[in-house]
């Protein structure tokens, strides 16, 4: 198992492929934004910290083991503009078990397109890296994410009540998950 796509990845109306360092402003445009990070397991981030990451987290393109996490950047194929990133975790190499993740810029949301490369994480996940079950864990508040699940097909499994210590006060959990053969018939 493993993962390597050929980039940039197309979908109707994006590419995703890896950030790089002329990525940055785009990035700090929407990561460096408060309400964007209120649900973000980070604190909204400044240059020198997304600058780190190039060399860091981001620079993983490829899944070629467990525990290993790829972030893809969002762009408009129309413009070539960075509006968003998406994540794809491998969690389980035995339970062939992934996660994803997403984000976006607030100019560009209401317009599909991180349904659209949430979904093209899905069929990387599923038809290419041979994922099982992919699952995405979000804040109850956070009701623009679980939207987002349902729209992609996924099921809420869990309410995990309190289940985190969350920027400084208690957070419930949801549990969104989809799986292979839910995926193929979604598709
Ligand atoms: C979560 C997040 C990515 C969702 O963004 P979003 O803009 O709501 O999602 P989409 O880009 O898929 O857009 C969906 C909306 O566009 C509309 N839409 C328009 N054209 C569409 C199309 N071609 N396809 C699908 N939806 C379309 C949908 O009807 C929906 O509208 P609604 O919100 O009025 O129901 C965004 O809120 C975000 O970045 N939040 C901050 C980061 C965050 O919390 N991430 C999740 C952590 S768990």
């Amino acid at each position: 198992m493993e993962l390597r796509p050929s980039y940039p990845v197309r979908t109707e109306r994006l590419l995703l492929r890896p950030l790089t360092v002329a990525d940055t402003d785009a990035l700090l445009a929407y990561r460096g934004d408060p309400q964007v990070c209120r649900y973000l397991p980070f604190a909204p981030m400044d240059r020198r910290v997304i600058g780190e990451r190039f060399a860091g987290v981001w620079a993983t393109t490829a899944l070629t083991d467990e525990d290993q996490a790829m972030t893809l950047g969002v762009e408009l194929a129309a413009t070539g503009e960075l509006v968003g990133d998406v994540v794809l975790f491998w969690r389980s190499r035995e339970h062939r078990r992934g996660e994803i993740g997403y984000v976006m810029n607030p100019d560009h949301h209401g317009k599909g397109y991180a349904t659209e490369a949430a979904r093209a994480l899905l069929r990387l996940g599923f038809d290419e890296l041979g994922l099982h079950r992919i699952t995405a864990s979000l804040d109850e508040r956070n009701t623009a994410s679980a939207a987002l699940a349902r729209r992609l097909g996924m099921r809420q499994e869990a309410r995990l009540v309190h289940n985190e210590w969350f920027k400084g006060e208690w957070s419930t959990e949801l549990v969104f998950a989809m799986l292979a053969e839910e995926w193929a018939a979604h598709r």
